[in-house]
C-alpha cells in the first residue's frame, strides 16, 4: 500500500497577466488531496471520497463512470483526471482511492493536487523513482490533455514544489515565509476556460489597454516578493486592492466576489482583499489584521460567503510508504 498527498493552492497575485506572459504568484495552502494506492489482482478500480469536504462514498471506474453510491459530476471529473495519469503510468490491478479536502471548481488547485498526488503515489507503488520537477512538468501535461489544452504550470507546480512559486519565464520555487490567509468561496463555481477567453478577447479588442494592465499586475506580483519576504503586511495588503481593483477592470469581478472582499476589508478586518484564480465565481482571499481572523471569517460568511482560514508557503507533495 502506497500513500501521497498534494496540497492546493491560492495565487496571490497576476492571474490573467500570466496567460499573455507577465510574472504571477502563487502559493501551496494546507488542504490537501490524498491518493492511497493497493494491489487488486485482475481489476483497476478508482474511488472517489469526501471532495472538498462535500461527497463521500463514491465510487466510479477507470473511465469515469459512477459505478456505485449515486452520481456526481465532480466525483467524475476528479476521476478522469486519476484515469489519465493510470494511463500515462499504463497501471493495472490497483485500487486507487482519493480523497480531497480542497473545495472543486474554485480555483483552488483541486485538480493538480489530485494529479500530482495520483503520480507520486502510484509512480512510488510501481518501483519507479520520479523526481518532484519530473512529477511537475508530467502533472502539467496530463492536467492540460484533460483539460484541452489550457493552463499555466502554476497549479501543478504548486502541488510538487509546495511553498511560493512565481512563473514568468518558467517556474521559479521562492523561499518565503508562511502567513494566514482567510479564503471566502462564493457558491458560484468558476469557469477557468470561459474567464480567459473572455478576457482574451477583451484584450485582442483593446490590445493597449489590457497590455498595460497586465504590465501594472506584473510589477504587482514582483513588489509583492520583498514586501512577504519582510513580512510587510500592510504594503502586501495595498498591493491585493490594487490587484484587484484591475481584476475588476478586465471583467472577471463579479458581485459575489466584491461582497465578499468588501466584507473583509469593512471595519478595518483585513489589511487587502482580491478575487483568486480566473474570477466570474470560485474564491476571494483575504489578509486579515493581526487577530481578526475569525472576525474577517463572520463577516464573510455574514456576506453568504463559506470561509476559512489557510496557511500559505505549505509542504508540496508527500509519499508515505
Ligand atoms: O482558475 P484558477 O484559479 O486555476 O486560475 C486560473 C488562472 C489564470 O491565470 C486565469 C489561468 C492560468 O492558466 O494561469
Amino acid at each position: 500500500m502506497t500513500a501521497a498527498s498534494a496540497p492546493g493552492k491560492v495565487i496571490l497575485f497576476g492571474e490573467h497577466a500570466v496567460v499573455s506572459g507577465a510574472p504571477a504568484l502563487g502559493t501551496a495552502i494546507d488542504l490537501r488531496a490524498r491518493v492511497l494506492v493497493e494491489d487488486l489482482p485482475g481489476k483497476t478500480e478508482i474511488s472517489i471520497h469526501g471532495l472538498g469536504l462535500r461527497l463521500s462514498g463514491f465510487s466510479v471506474d477507470s473511465d469515469g463512470r459512477v459505478v456505485s453510491l449515486g452520481s456526481s459530476d465532480e466525483a467524475a471529473a476528479a476521476a478522469r483526471y486519476v484515469s489519465a495519469v493510470v494511463k500515462a503510468l499504463d497501471v493495472r490491478d490497483v485500487r486507487i482511492t482519493v480523497s480531497s479536502e480542497i473545495p472543486v471548481a474554485s480555483g483552488l488547485g483541486s485538480s493538480a493536487a489530485i494529479v500530482v498526488a495520483t503520480l507520486a503515489a502510484l509512480s512510488h507503488h510501481m518501483g519507479i523513482d520520479m523526481e518532484v520537477k519530473s512529477i511537475a512538468a508530467e502533472a502539467h501535461r496530463i492536467e492540460k490533455t484533460v483539460q484541452g489544452g489550457l493552463g499555466s504550470p502554476m497549479d501543478t507546480a504548486l502541488a510538487a514544489y509546495g511553498g511560493y512559486i512565481q512563473i514568468s519565464d518558467g517556474v521559479t520555487p521562492l523561499d518565503l515565509p508562511q502567513m494566514d490567509l482567510v479564503v471566502g468561496c462564493t457558491s458560484v463555481p468558476h469557469d477557468t476556460r470561459a474567464e480567459v477567453a473572455r478576457v482574451q478577447e477583451l484584450r485582442s479588442r483593446y490590445p493597449e489597454i489590457v497590455d498595460t494592465i497586465f504590465k501594472a499586475m506584473g510589477v504587482i506580483s514582483r513588489k509583492a516578493v520583498p514586501c512577504i519576504k519582510d513580512l510587510d503586511l500592510k504594503e502586501l495588503g495595498r498591493l491585493m486592492n490594487i490587484n484587484h481593483g484591475l481584476l475588476e477592470a478586465i471583467g472577471v469581478g463579479t458581485r459575489e466576489l466584491s461582497e465578499l472582499v468588501y466584507a473583509a476589508r469593512g471595519a478595518g478586518m483585513a489589511l487587502g482583499a482580491k478575487l483568486t484564480g480566473a474570477g466570474g465565481g470560485g474564491c476571494m482571499i483575504a489578509l486579515p489584521k493581526e487577530g481578526m481572523c475569525s472576525r474577517a471569517i463572520t463577516a464573510i460568511t455574514q456576506a453568504r460567503g463559506r470561509a476559512f482560514v489557510v496557511r500559505t508557503g505549505c509542504n508540496g507533495v508527500t509519499v508515505e510508504d
